[in-house]
């Protein structure tokens, strides 16, 4: 699929802007602050519903203005859609699919497709567990957008689970005579029924991403691997294929902590603690991989993850915000040369010779809040 037009209000620094788009690469080249980032970060929001760089809404929404209106046209093969969402913070977004204002914003899913790389990526590998499951889930969620009910009901379910044990923890330390533990395990059953089938799809997606991965590293950094993916659980057990061998596994791990959870008022194991180690050679990339390896290795996550999106069907918009000055000449010429057969390639640059030669096509020239294409 690609994005033919992209018009924001009050997103950002943009009052208003319409940027007209063709399929293959397009460069947006200004000098640092002048709105290259905020417009590639629209387009990601419309395929995850958040953004990169920030995780609340605040900030998208125009100093002084009230709501933020994002809104693209797509082309997927003969199909065109317009997919419009109305950002006001504290509020749930509003979302349009053809004008008709009857669905979700969940429902804009899967319209928009992104693998977007940017500097901020450098915490997939050296940041918290959470941002490496938020890659993995934002990326099971693009490849199936139904997903996205999965991971809110497991938030949801988390919630509610916590709340009950924050109370018998205040129960317990307060001398009461603890709680209807029949309630716990009702709880404990939806959490590994949901949990289960995250473990199950974030397992099954590193599976596949692993040799792609490998791959990608190879092509950017030769002979510099292999690069392995594991997936770190409490729960996950050599052999835990099936969901009903996960939501068993789930069920077991909690059984195991429950007297801890009750002390400490959380749920400690399942689905939101987990990790992906990333290994580079035999050693953890977090910790020891040294600052261009870590580059490479996050570019080679992204890269891995338009491959797969692009194998099975609806090839994504490959957003590269700033990634070319970081990269020596040889990896700049390997990594152009990578992406170049791409749908839609969307480049952001400081200056025009960061962007390689091989990716002609559309260059905009972003300065004082104008896009203009030159
Ligand atoms: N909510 C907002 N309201 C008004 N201005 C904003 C808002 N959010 C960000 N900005 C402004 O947008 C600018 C940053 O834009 P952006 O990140 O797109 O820059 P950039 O062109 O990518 O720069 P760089 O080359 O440094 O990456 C900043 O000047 C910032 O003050
Ligand atoms: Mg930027």
């Amino acid at each position: 699929m690609h994005v033919t037009h992209l018009s924001l209000a009050d997103f950002r620094s943009y009052a208003r802007v319409e940027v007209p788009l063709d399929p293959g690469v397009t460069a947006f080249v200004g000098a640092n602050g002048q709105g290259k980032t905020n417009l590639v970060e629209a387009v990601g929001y419309l395929a995850t519903l958040g953004s990169h760089r920030v995780s609340s809404d605040a900030p998208l929404v125009r100093m002084g203005a009230e709501r933020a209106v994002i809104r693209a046209a797509v082309t997927q093969g003969e199909r065109s859609q317009l997919v419009e969402l109305e950002l006001t913070p504290g509020r749930a977004n509003r979302a349009r699919v053809n004008r008709s204002s009857q669905v979700r914003p969940r429902d804009v899913l899967g319209i928009v497709r992104t693998v977007l790389f940017a500097p901020e990526d450098l915490a997939l590998i050296k940041g918290d567990p959470g941002e490496r499951r938020r890659f993995l889930d934002e990326l099971i969620t693009a490849r199936s957008p139904r997903m996205a009910g999965v991971r809110s009901d497991y938030d949801r379910v988390l919630r509610q689970r916590n709340t009950l044990l924050k109370s018998a923890a205040m129960a317990r330390r307060h001398g009461g005579r603890g709680m209807d533990l029949s309630t716990l395990d009702v709880w404990d059953q939806h959490l590994a029924r949901v949990g289960a089938e995250l473990l199950t799809q974030r397992t099954d997606l590193i599976a596949t991403l692993q040799p792609l991965t490998d791959k990608a590293y190879d092509q950017l950094a030769p002979g510099g691997g292999p690069v392995a993916l594991e997936y770190r659980s409490a729960t996950e057990e050599p052999g835990i294929g099936s969901r009903d061998e996960a939501y068993e596994a789930l069920l077991a791990a909690l059984a195991g902590v429950r007297k801890q959870e009750i002390e400490r008022g959380v749920t400690l194991v399942g689905p939101h603690r987990d990790d992906l180690v990333l290994k580079l050679g035999r050693l953890p990339a977090k910790g020891y991989a040294s600052h261009g390896e870590s580059w490479s290795y996050a570019l080679a996550l992204r890269l891995a993850s338009y491959d797969l999106l692009r194998s099975e069907g609806n090839e994504p918009v490959l957003v590269l915000d700033d990634v070319f000055a970081e990269l020596d000449a040889r990896r700049r010429e390997r990594l152009a040369e990578l992406v170049v057969p791409g749908e839609q390639v969307l480049v952001t640059a400081a200056v025009d010779d960061d962007v390689p030669g091989v990716l002609a096509g559309a260059r905009f020239a972003v300065a004082d809040g104008a896009v203009e294409r030159v």
